[in-house]
């Protein structure tokens, strides 16, 4: 344990499978006390087991980060049980194919299919900066980071309502940023190229070999290489970094 967030306390939301469970063992590894968050409860339980099972302190709290008054509780659930909130990693979200118009353009796409994209990758993470910011402000200071995504830099063939909800993302990252910095408050964006989990399975399938082709790197990412830009960007090591959008993607969105 290098124990870069040694006595620090990190909220994560879809901290139950992919990126978020890496990130939140990864907060675990570096010495933070974790509060694992997902609307998947027994995903989020299976995160804090591995966490408490190896040495590490973590509590799950179950919720949907699209509901006000649940990202109320996940966050008094937080302080509940630690006291305080150093670090959140916004990082719940939905792709294309979990809304009815997967694989349509911009001009087919239905209104609820956008709205609900919105929603989830957008509304979310607002909702949760609302309400982890007055506890970072109390607490003296704080780093947040949200899970934008290449979908935030770059147009995305047939998935509009994600790329227009990722650079959303980075914009209320910017904003958060300059609003909060002469508070100690630093608010980044990570923007993960095509990374191994469920959420990439059909794309792997379908496409694989076209994305590895165009990815500099010649691979997909893996969510630790993710989560090791998280805790970074939520460590002091991070201490003049605030409002910046990282790519981990390997290199495509730079070809
Ligand atoms: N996998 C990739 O290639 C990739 C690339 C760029 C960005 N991202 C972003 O990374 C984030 C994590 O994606 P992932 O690949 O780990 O996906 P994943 O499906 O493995 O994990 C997402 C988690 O978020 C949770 N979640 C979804 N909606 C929720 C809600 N309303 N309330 C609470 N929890 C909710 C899910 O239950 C799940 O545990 C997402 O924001 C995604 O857009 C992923």
């Amino acid at each position: 344990m290098t124990g870069m967030l040694n006595g620090k306390v990190a909220l994560v939301t879809g901290g139950g499978n992919g990126i978020g469970r890496e990130a939140a063992l990864a907060f675990a590894r570096e010495g933070a006390r974790v509060a694992v968050a997902d609307y998947e409860a027994g995903a989020a339980g299976e995160t804090v087991a591995l966490i408490n099972g190896n040495g590490g302190q973590a509590i799950s709290l179950s919720g949907d980060v699209t509901v006000a008054a649940q990202v109320q509780a996940m966050l008094d659930g937080t302080i509940a049980a630690y006291g305080r909130l150093d670090c959140a990693f916004n990082n719940a979200g939905i792709a294309p194919y979990q809304v009815d118009s997967f694989g349509q353009l911009t001009h087919e796409w239905s209104e609820a299919s956008f709205d609900r994209m919105i929603e989830v990758d957008l509304k979310s993470v607002w909702l949760c900066m609302k309400h982890e910011i007055p506890l970072m402000q109390a607490a003296g200071g704080g780093a947040i980071v949200n899970t934008a995504s290449i979908a935030g830099l770059i147009g995305l063939n047939a998935a509009t309502g994600y790329v227009a909800a990722k650079h959303a993302v980075i914009g209320l990252t910017k904003t958060a940023a300059i609003e909060y910095a002469a508070e100690g408050i630093r608010v980044n964006a990570v923007c993960p190229g095509f990374i191994t989990t469920r959420m990439t399975a059909r794309t792997r399938e379908q496409r694989g070999a076209v994305i590895i082709a165009r990815t500099p790197m010649g691979r997909f990412g893996e969510p630790r290489e993710i989560a090791e830009m998280v805790v970074w960007l939520c460590s002091d090591r991070a201490s003049y970094v605030t409002g910046a959008a990282y790519q981990v993607d390997g290199g495509l969105t730079a070809a």
